[in-house]
């Protein structure tokens, strides 16, 4: 008889995490689910449980507090949970390095979008090692993939993600473990519905936009595809060669620039 495994997914409450918990569940996984709006998290687990016939923990956390992660893992010890998949997918926009002149801001968002990941890797990895089976999602970013003039926030942050699944993935791969950054384009979620994020939605074509539900399934398939970093998205696995390439990446810099 097949034993279910169980996912740890951050983000969970919104967006991408809660599509991941929906695809992941529709194959029996049972389900952590990690963010700070509890109630949220409570409802999308009663909507799981009654359509997927799972179980679904929900732990709040806010992963921008540096001691989030090991409370997390002492919680998942205390449910007497082991956790096969890790989806690191907790994220939001960042404060810009240079015109923030708090840098506390700036280091909190640091802590969510690249400390956190590392050391629930480095929390739950172990784990996954002994029993030789595990998976790990780091949602990355297209932004990872080429700079652009702007904040200093977010691309950065997100390029370690896609450096630090590459390692592990190489450190891994032997141990029956996978790993990938998933490198989504612009996607329908709450990400973008404010502020500045908005306006930039609106006035920006709909070709450039995916539904989160093919980013989710796509990126499944590349984990399972042992695919270490993956672009999620037809149009942006299209362009990311040419961001790589030392041919035509320096004609995207000139561009971002301006
Ligand atoms: N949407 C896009 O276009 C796009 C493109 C590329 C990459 N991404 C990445 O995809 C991931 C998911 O984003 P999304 O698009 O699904 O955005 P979203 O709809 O805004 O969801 C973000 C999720 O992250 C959680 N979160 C934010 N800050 C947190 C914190 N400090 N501690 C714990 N949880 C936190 C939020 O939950 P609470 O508010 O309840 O804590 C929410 O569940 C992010 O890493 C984002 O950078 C998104």
């Amino acid at each position: 008889m097949n034993v279910a495994r169980t996912a740890l997914i951050t983000g969970a409450s919104a967006g991408l995490g809660k599509v991941f918990a929906d695809q992941l569940a529709a194959t029996g996984t049972n389900l952590v689910l990690v963010a700070r709006r509890l109630e949220k998290l409570e409802c999308a687990a009663t909507e799981l449980r009654e359509r997927h016939r799972v179980t679904v923990n929900c732990i709040q956390a806010d992963l921008a507090d540096p001691e989030a992660p090991q409370r997390i893992y002492d919680a998942t010890r205390n449910l007497g949970l082991t956790i096969d998949y890790l989806i690191n997918n907790a994220g939001s926009g960042g404060p810009d390095l240079l015109n923030t002149r708090d840098f506390s801001e700036q280091r909190a968002f640091l802590e969510l979008m690249m400390i956190s990941v590392a050391q629930m890797c480095h929390l739950f990895v172990p784990g996954m090692k002994e029993r030789a089976w595990g998976r790990v999602v780091n949602v990355s970013s297209v932004s990872a993939r080429i700079p652009r003039a702007g904040g200093c926030n977010y691309g950065p942050s997100k390029a370690y993600l896609v450096a630090l699944s590459e390692e592990l993935s190489l450190t891994l791969r032997s141990h029956g473990i996978k790993v990938c950054a998933l490198c989504p384009g612009f996607t329908h979620t709450d990400f973008h519905n404010e502020g500045d994020l908005k306006a930039m939605k609106e006035s920006s074509a709909s070709i450039i936009w995916y539904d989160a539900e093919t980013v989710v399934r796509e990126g499944l398939t590349a984990l399972e595809q042992g695919k270490s970093v993956y672009v999620s998205g037809r149009l942006y696995r299209w362009l990311d060669p040419l961001f790589q390439s030392v041919w035509t990446r320096g004609l995207f810099k000139i561009s971002a620039a301006h």
